[in-house]
């Protein structure tokens, strides 16, 4: 289960980053702890208490994510909540970046990070038997999460509407749907809990 947003280290001044508070991972490897899992959870920098009985191992950027991933396996179902960074800046300045007299903003160059739902999804060997990921959008949430699906090879996207006036960055509750190759199926508003409970008890099902 990966957890929370990944960035670039901690120690530059200045940094780039993605939404996420982690509860929303944080809740399904309590949950799935609950069904007897035994689970690690690869987390970026968050706020909140590792859940009891959780193996858990901190990462700061998207390679280091993928690094710990891969150490956990193999695993019967892996589950990608992280809002992980497209794109880390090319080149760490040695220095901080300073203000320009005119004004101008500095201009960064690009590199883009590693897919790590994607890389586990299309393991050749070791695949989990169920690869989850989740699909944070702001429009056209289903048909989005539905690309998704295809372009990452997973067996399930849990697709969530991140929109500002959704609350979902950082709330305590979350409405998604379930896109599978079958179909889709949409759930209720629910605590973040209830999502991950509901999920862990869905997935235990399908493996
Ligand atoms: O943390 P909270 O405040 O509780 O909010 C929860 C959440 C909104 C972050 C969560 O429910 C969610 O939607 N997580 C996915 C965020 C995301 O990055 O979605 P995406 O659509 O950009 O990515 C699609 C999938 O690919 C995700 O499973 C993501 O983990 C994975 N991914 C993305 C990029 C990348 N380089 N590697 C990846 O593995």
């Amino acid at each position: 289960i990966t957890a929370g947003p990944t960035r670039e280290p901690i120690d530059p001044v200045r940094y780039i980053s993605n939404h996420s508070s982690g509860k929303q991972g944080y809740a399904i490897a309590e949950a799935a702890v609950k069904l007897g899992a035994q689970v690690t959870l690869v987390s970026g920098p968050v706020a909140l208490p590792i859940p009891p009985c959780v193996g858990m191992t901190p990462v700061t950027t998207a390679r280091e994510m993928l690094a710990a991933v891969e150490s956990a396996l193999p695993a019967d179902i892996a589950i990608f909540t992280a809002a992980v960074a497209d794109w880390r800046v090319a080149k760490v300045a040695d220095e901080k970046l300073k203000k320009t007299s005119d004004g101008t903003p500095p201009s960064l160059s690009f590199a883009e990070n590693p897919d790590i739902l994607k890389a586990v999804a299309t393991l050749k060997k070791g695949r989990p038997k169920l690869v989850v990921g989740f699909a944070a959008e702001t429009e056209m949430v289903i048909d989005h999460a539905k690309v998704k699906l295809a372009k990452k090879g997973c067996d399930l996207i849990v697709a969530n509407d991140v929109s500002p006036d959704s609350g979902v960055f950082g709330g305590d509750a979350n409405t998604v749907h379930l896109v599978s190759a079958t179909g889709v199926e949409n759930w209720p508003k629910l605590s973040k809990s209830e999502v991950a409970t509901r999920l862990m008890n869905t997935l235990a099902g399908m493996v």
